[in-house]
């Protein structure tokens, strides 16, 4: 019932103020507001989130307002709808229904965390619902946490961390789908009857075929810059499921947790089970808006040293592939270095001494240096980046080993393999997965990286691969009883594994790759700098993969490398000028043996990486506003970062298709102050002459309302000319113009 209480101003009026409702729970960040009711001894329910709410809108909201919806379904009790919990309790009753018992807050520096905690109406289980909202960025984390205060083990068979209901209107959904070289493809589609399902089974790398992430768009078809849109972020390594399940009630009903197929949990007396949290944000400002939430909530709590600009690098693979040799080494580190990079990576191809690593199908788990190619081992390469004054890292894929192995041969019972079944080999034909589940192999794994930045502490990167799936569903650890819980403990495993790592070594950069872009999520990255986008390097495809992947994950953290021509994976063949522009999107780095350049395209080269210096502080560290999608087929790709103060901005044009006569659109830009004047500076310059915008000024108003009229091709001399085109701007505010 509605509380009045009468404040009194002055002697003579009266106002009736209205409490917000105790049993209201309002997790608020600065401009969004999750609403709960949990009142003691009753089911939770769902009341809000979405815009901030006023503490008017608040007080009237519970009684108004409420739809009655559950907060988070358990299975078993109270009608046929899609759960978020299911527990077999050790009798055999398959039903729960947990009720109530108080709600705590608990602020640290960053953020305020909220629990629920709910009993069992009859079986001693706990359940506790956490809430992290932050301070300062528009996101709330969710998770939930399972007790067992019986004695007898239960046994859960569903476990989401979180669910969100989504009133029906004109609800799309957006996620991101693809496959090994076509990561991150964008899928927009309205919500239907039925269920969605969007899921991974993959059991080591999460991110080519699916991603763990979605955006829900309230009003209708996607748009980049208007509308309002959900965003949510399982934060998870491993197997998930997102289901979104519109049935006949008024809502589309969101899940999302770890995937509980094959993965039914016994949960001893006295256990808990935590699932891993969910990332949700809202924005008014469309796909973008949720974006750069995601992003700045990425850079300042998630990634590591999402605050530290990342160096240029070249790296090896695309060049020499597994041929490493010393010259080569040292001639990759003097053109990089000469170029203007910071970094060079010495990919695959570097170790085994029995077994040494020629192929794909030897050396993995023997990371000692394969003397044959490198005998004078890391340390002479480093000095040698030490003297050209760059820094060296190198790649290890450490949960792996190949059968021809030394690691293989005196512990074959720490890999993955199903009992009493063959063995089902990866990549190469002898790569197999270690047991991460087993402490022990989660000892050799930290003591891989371990050995090799002590002995090599002049080591500034480290690309960490996994290139295999679980083919062979069983730890040889876990106890047979245990065989179903082998997913899950795996990525417990590897998760301890990254956390002793980087508490060790918390200064050292990581990449996170696995066969390219299978690992992007915000569980690993964390304890990773960076990630590898994809094994595709092709810039015309790139452009789509970066397009999706900028969805969740920030500039500074996407891998993108200029490399060679024809592209190694596409065969496609394009200028230089149109790869570096779609690298300069992202983390810029090289990709190619620098040596098979000529000379022009070395000068060229020279000239982009001094120029995404210029750029770098705005690329990694501003707001996103993507434009025009490729995904729209208008022959045009655009998107543009934006400093915070709005001062500083790269706007990125690229043609993505080539007919004659086309006809393309003037590109509106966002994000900038209407009230400021911007020059106009092209950067990665090849045409004869200036554009005629070069040096202008526009006021933000105009570039936002209208755009800039761009040539649709280069001026380039005719041996030159070719079916791309693409434009780097740099806008600066200046002072002085004003009308
Ligand atoms: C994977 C990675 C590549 C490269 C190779 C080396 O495919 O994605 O970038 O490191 O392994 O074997």
């Amino acid at each position: 019932m509605k509380r009045l209480y009468y404040y009194f101003i002055g002697m003579m009026c009266v106002l009736p103020i209205q409490r917000i409702s105790a049993e209201t729970v309002e997790i608020s960040t600065p401009n969004n507001t999750l609403a709960l009711f949990a009142k003691p001894g009753t089911s939770l329910e769902f009341l809000y989130y979405g815009e901030k709410l006023s503490d008017t809108d608040l007080r009237s909201f519970a009684d108004s307002q409420r739809a009655w919806i559950a907060g988070y379904p358990v299975f078993g009790m109270y009608g046929p709808q899609e759960t978020a919990l299911s527990i077999i309790q050790n009798d055999g009753n398959a039903t729960a229904e947990f009720k109530v018992q108080g709600v705590e807050k608990n602020d640290d520096d960053i953020s305020s965390i909220t629990t629920i905690t709910f009993e069992d109406s009859a079986y001693p289980v706990t359940l506790k619902l956490h809430y992290r909202a932050y301070n300062e960025v528009d996101m709330i984390e969710t998770w939930s946490e399972i007790v067992n205060n019986g004695k007898k083990p239960v046994t859960l068979t569903q476990y989401a961390s979180a669910y969100l209901p989504i009133h029906k209107g004109n609800v799309w959904l957006s996620s991101l789908y693809g496959a090994w070289g076509n990561e991150g493809q964008v899928e927009t589609e309205a919500l239907t009857f039925g269920m969605k399902e969007i899921k991974n089974k993959d059991g080591v790398r999460n991110t080519h075929f699916s991603h763990p992430e979605v955006m829900f768009s309230l009003d209708g078809k996607p748009c980049e810059n208007t509308g309002r849109v959900i965003g949510a972020a399982l934060c998870y390594t491993g197997n998930y499921s997102l289901r979104i399940d519109t049935d006949f009630s008024d809502y589309h009903h969101f899940f999302a947790g770890i995937n509980e197929d094959n993965s039914a949990y016994t949960l001893k007396g006295g256990g808990t089970f935590t699932t891993p949290p969910v990332a949700l944000t809202y924005s008014g400002e469309g796909l973008s808006g949720a974006s750069r939430n995601f992003h700045k909530w990425g850079r300042k709590y998630k990634l590591a040293h999402g605050d530290t600009e990342r160096k240029i690098l070249l790296n090896s693979w695309e060049g020499i592939h597994m041929d490493v040799n010393e010259p080569e080494l040292a001639q990759m580190m003097q053109d990089i270095a000469d170029m203007g990079g910071e970094l060079f990576v010495m990919d695959d191809g570097w170790f085994g001494e029995k077994y040494p690593r020629k192929r794909d199908d030897a050396g993995l788990g023997d990371w000692v240096v394969d003397k044959e190619k490198l005998p004078n081992g890391i340390e002479s390469l480093i000095e040698t980046a030490d003297k050209i004054g760059i820094k060296f890292g190198l790649w290890i894929e450490p949960e792996m080993a190949n059968t021809n192995s030394e690691l293989y041969d005196k512990h074959p019972d720490w890999i993955v393999k199903a009992a009493n079944r063959q063995l089902v080999t990866g990549r190469g034909g002898t790569q197999v997965v270690l047991d991460l589940c087993n402490p022990k192999v989660q000892d050799y794994v930290v003591g891989i990286v371990d050995n090799i930045i002590t002995k090599y502490p002049g080591l500034d990167y480290i690309k960490w691969d996994a290139n295999m799936n679980i083919s062979n569903y069983g730890s040889q650890h876990l106890p047979m009883s245990e065989q179903s819980h082998f997913a899950i403990e795996w990525h417990k495993g590897l998760e301890k594994i990254c956390k002793r790592i980087r508490e060790k070594y918390p200064e050292i950069t990581l990449q996170s790759c696995a066969s390219g872009g299978g690992r992007v999520n915000w569980g690993f990255m964390p304890y990773f700098d960076e990630f590898w986008t994809s094994d595709n390097t092709d810039a015309l495809q790139r452009i789509y993969m970066q397009w999706g992947t900028s969805y969740f994950f920030p500039a500074i953290a996407m891998a993108s490398h200029i490399s060679a021509t024809p592209n190694h994976q596409t065969l496609r063949t394009t200028p230089l000028k149109f790869r570096a522009d779609v690298a300069m999107a992202g983390r810029l780095g090289i990709e190619m043996q620098p040596k098979d350049m000529t000379a022009e395209e070395r000068e060229f080269c020279s000239r982009a990486l001094a120029d995404y210096k210029k750029i770098r502080p705005v690329v990694q560290f501003g707001n996103i506003y993507r434009l025009l999608s490729p995904f729209e087929h208008k022959g045009l790709a655009s998107l543009m970062y934006v400093s915070d103060e709005k001062e500083k901005a790269v706007f990125y044009w690229w043609r993505t298709e080539h007919f004659v006569n086309e006809h393309f659109p003037i590109i509106p830009m966002a994000g900038l102050d209407p009230n400021k004047n911007y020059k106009v500076t092209e950067l990665t310059r090849i045409d004869n002459v200036p554009l005629r915008v070069e040096g202008k000024v526009f006021s933000g108003k105009y570039l936002m309302t209208h755009g800039l009229d761009l040539p649709y091709g280069h001026n380039v001399d005719s041996d030159k000319r070719n079916s791309y085109a693409s434009r780097v701007l740099y806008l600066e505010q200046v002072d002085g113009y004003n009308d």
